[in-house]
């Protein structure tokens, strides 16, 4: 037998193995991967485990089909280098949640204005200013109260009320001055207070705890955030919204929560105080949703809603929200707006539509491997 037909014979007689796509996961306690790992588990699909941290990850990354990685402002080096590797891995051919449109605009309010606004979606009227004395002149003109924001944070902690020109001024000093914190921890200790009026439990008691600690001991990973300087972001005031909506598109379904603001506050985000009755969700709202989740070509987004004369308008997106809010949701619209009753927990919809994405559905033996 020439060299040639021997190994023809020995190709066609050795079946090649079948390829074990796994799918690697970043696992962060407390965020969406905890969800993610009991859905692997659970339907026995193979994953890895990874450090999106560690400086040789693309190389450890040879082989994966895919990478989900729960990324967000609470981890001060994400914003460092998450969306470049993310991105760098989708130009490698490497599925990746979340993904570049998924992700760009996160926690980042002024992208987020440029976006809605291209797609023309319907955002509350906001402006941006990238110089001191524009943004004075502005002030100089503008109609108040308006809604001064820094681009980042989240549970209205960075949101606040310009009522008039002279505070819309001092805020624009500051904002081409010495700059904001990114983390505020007088507003941050009066938000678990807040929850703890509401909860009266034991981790509202703890949060409210740690808070004040946190007034005199900075966490570690705070000082390492840079402060927030050099624009100036605002937003129309829209009276009379007791609440705002939050609405999550995942794939062709829409959650809904109401979110009440605090007492004596125009703020709903981190309130805690929120009901999942669909009943108070606006089919306006919901198809909007659907829309603009289209348009932003997104896995997941979340959606703040408040009213202007009863036309919804959008004042943020996200690709992720808290788990708190949507996490017990009694069920979902379709994109026929048809409600579909039943519980669900959305980190294992994104799971399951990411693995539909690489054709991962079948379920296979349970494989865990710690690299
Ligand atoms: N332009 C606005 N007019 C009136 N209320 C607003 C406006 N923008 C935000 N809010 C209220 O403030 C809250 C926090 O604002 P948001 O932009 O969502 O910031 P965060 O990222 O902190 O959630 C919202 O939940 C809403 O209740
Ligand atoms: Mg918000």
């Amino acid at each position: 037998m020439t060299l040639m037909a021997e190994l023809f014979v020995t190709t066609k007689m050795k079946k090649p193995m079948k390829e074990v796509k796994k799918v690697a996961i970043h696992h962060r306690h407390g965020s969406f991967s905890d969800i993610w790992i009991e859905y692997f588990l659970e339907n026995n699909i193979p994953y890895v485990l990874v450090n999106c941290y560690d400086s040789d990850i693309i190389d450890r990354l040879e082989g994966c089909a895919g990478l989900m990685w729960h990324w967000d402002l609470n981890d001060y080096q994400a914003p460092l280098m998450a969306r470049q590797l993310t991105y760098s891995l989708q130009q490698k051919g490497v599925k990746v949640y979340p993904d570049f449109f998924t992700s760009w605009h996160y926690d980042d309010k002024v992208g987020q204005k440029y976006l809605l606004e291209a797609i023309k979606a319907p955002l509350v009227k906001s402006y941006v200013f990238f110089s001191k004395n524009k943004a004075l002149q502005w002030a100089e003109t503008a109609t108040f109260p308006k809604v001064f924001k820094l681009r980042n944070g989240a549970s209205s902690s960075n949101v606040l009320l310009a009522e008039n020109r002279e505070v819309a001024k001092s805020l624009i000093r500051k904002a081409f001055g010495k700059g904001f914190a990114p983390w505020n921890s007088v507003r941050r200790l009066d938000r678990s207070i807040s929850v703890l009026k509401q909860e009266k439990d034991l981790v509202a008691l703890k949060r409210v705890l740690a808070g004040t600690v946190r007034l005199a001991v900075p966490k570690e990973n705070e000082n390492l955030l840079t402060r927030e300087k050099g624009y100036a972001y605002f937003q129309d005031f829209l009276p009379g919204n007791t609440f705002d909506i939050r609405t999550v598109v995942i794939g062709d379904r829409c959650f809904g929560a109401k979110r009440f603001c605090r007492p004596g506050d125009f703020r709903a985000s981190g309130s805690g105080i929120f009901t999942y009755n669909p009943q108070c969700i606006g089919e306006d709202i919901v198809r909007i949703s659907f829309e603009v989740a289209e348009k932003l070509q997104t896995q997941s987004v979340a959606y703040d809603f408040i009213y202007d004369q009863g036309e919804p308008r959008i004042v943020e997106i996200s690709y992720c929200f808290a788990l708190e809010c949507c996490d017990d949701t009694p069920g979902y619209w379709d994109k026929n707006l048809y409600w579909h009753e039943g519980k669900m927990n959305l980190q294992k919809c994104i799971a399951e539509d990411f693995l539909q994405s690489l054709h991962i559905g079948k379920p296979l033996a349970p494989t865990k491997v710690i690299i």
